[in-house]
């Protein structure tokens, strides 16, 4: 099937992949050219497990290009996956969602065309995007749109870092439209994914017992909805485990114990109930505001999702509290964070935990020094001016610190050599901020650990 992706950030060019690879033709489209140009020649631009990989097996399937003219005509699917960044107030900045359905609506030819919108927008905007869409058509042409196209909302629910293997497998597919054509379409498109009847990548098998995927049919209203409420629910279950956290600190309770004892109980489930720093990234943070923006327009107040998010951004001053409990003056002290990005297997600095606490480490005079196996490169073009001394080697950032903090749960901090690190520290102190190491190891190499 002939489909047109617009953005090629981490939705789009993961979906553009796996879309190729189940045997679609499709064109990936990105105003930023020395992205697209990297593209061509193979070369992926962010870091996501296999995707350089899967890209490789896809390409004679897979095209790239700045020019929508080149991608939109004639294709049955346009998925716009566009950014939606925040803005200064908090709401998401939907230039780049406007700018890509004018686009379609001047570039649209053909029978029918199914205009996707996955790009995280506020509840309505298919609506809106419907009416960008006819808007541009009629300005190139000069008259109104035939009936030859129709918009659909698929929210996606991949995570960074295992992107490929939630959108080969994911747990459901959810397809939001008010025409039962466009359903079709996007039936077909999906076909390979809800009927698991593609031959996985051999570094990407198929999850034993994974059958048919459920779709998740509905109005453009519910599906904007699901993806928003899927996120706060997952948002406020880390915020959740973080409170009860400060509690088990206080009676002396185990919280990774008291996590697995709640969450076996299948109505609660295990996953997303890892106490720690909390969450960051562009997603929670950005829908959850969003979604209190929107309950906002109608009168509602949204107490719990309010709660989640005022409990998960304290639990990053909730760091600097513990290291000056443990320390008492911050100021001329050294702290070394391992770990930049906001979650491990990605190089994405969004929201990053480990940033904010920067900051606020800077700003009582301490000194930071951090280390990230891959945000490194990054993080240094991005956030030159923090204040941050970005080290290569976690070795490096320890030197002469009064404390590690572990704020990416990154394989490899586990297995580091913790007596050399010992040796090279002047205070021997570990805040593990996502109850993750190997306490008796640091203990052995002389560390006192504590958590968050
Ligand atoms: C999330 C949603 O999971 C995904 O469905 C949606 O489409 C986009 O947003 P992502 O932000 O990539 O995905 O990562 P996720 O794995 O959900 O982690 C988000 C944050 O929560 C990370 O900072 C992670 O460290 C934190 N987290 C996660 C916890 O603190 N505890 C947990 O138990 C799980």
């Amino acid at each position: 099937m002939k489909t047109a992706i617009l953005g090629t950030g981490y939705v789009g060019l993961t979906t553009g992949v796996c879309l190729a690879y189940l045997g679609h033709e499709v064109t990936c489209v990105d105003t930023e050219e020395e992205k697209i140009l990297g593209l061509q020649r193979g070369e992926c631009p962010i870091y996501e497990p296999w995707l350089q990989e899967l890209l490789e097996l896809s390409r004679p399937r897979l095209r790239f290009t700045t020019r929508c003219e080149e991608a939109v005509p004639g294709a049955a699917v346009v998925i716009i996956a566009v950014g939606t960044p925040p803005r200064a107030d908090g709401g998401p900045d939907l230039n780049y969602v406007r700018q890509a359905a004018e686009a379609v609506g001047a570039n649209l030819e053909g029978e029918f065309t199914v205009v996707v919108n996955k790009s995280t927008v506020p509840i309505g905007s298919g609506n809106w995007v419907g009416a960008l869409v006819r808007e541009a058509y009629a300005a190139r042409r000069g008259r109104k749109p035939p009936n030859c196209f129709a918009v659909a909302s698929n929210p996606e629910f991949l995570r960074e870092g295992s992107a490929l293997y939630d959108t080969l497998y994911p747990d459901r597919v959810v397809v939001g439209a008010d025409e039962t054509r466009a359903l079709e379409v996007l039936y077909s498109l999906y076909r390979p994914i809800l009927e698991q009847s593609f031959t996985p990548p051999t570094f990407l098998p198929r999850p034993e017992g994974l059958g048919a995927v459920p779709l998740i049919a509905t109005d453009l209203a519910s599906a904007e909805l699901i993806k928003y409420a899927a996120n706060a629910f997952l948002a406020l279950k880390i915020s959740f485990i973080n409170e009860i956290a400060q509690l088990a600190e206080k009676v002396g309770a185990d919280i990774t114990q008291v996590a697995k004892g709640i969450g076996l109980d299948a109505r609660i489930g295990t996953r997303f109930l890892q106490a720690g720093i909390g969450w960051g990234g562009s997603c929670f943070g950005k829908d959850t505001a969003a979604l209190i923006a929107t309950a906002r327009e109608y009168n509602l107040a949204m107490p719990i999702v309010a709660a989640a998010r005022e409990v998960n951004y304290r639990q990053r001053e909730r760091v600097v509290e513990k290291l000056l409990a443990e320390l008492k003056i911050l100021k001329g002290r050294t702290i070394a964070l391992f770990g930049l990005a906001f979650k491990p297997n990605t190089d994405d600095l969004r929201d990053a935990p480990a940033l904010d606490i920067a900051r606020r480490l800077v700003e009582r005079g301490a000194a930071v020094r951090a280390h990230d196996p891959v945000a490194l490169a990054r993080a240094r073009r991005e956030f030159p001016d923090l204040g941050i001394v970005y080290c290569d080697t976690a070795q490096e950032a320890a030197a002469e610190a009064d404390a590690v903090v572990l704020v990416t749960e990154w394989r490899d901090y586990r297995s580091l050599d913790w007596d050399e690190i010992a040796r090279a520290m002047r205070t021997p102190l570990v805040l593990d901020g996502r109850h993750f190491l190997d306490r008796a190891r640091l203990e052995q190499a002389g560390l006192r650990c504590v958590g968050v």
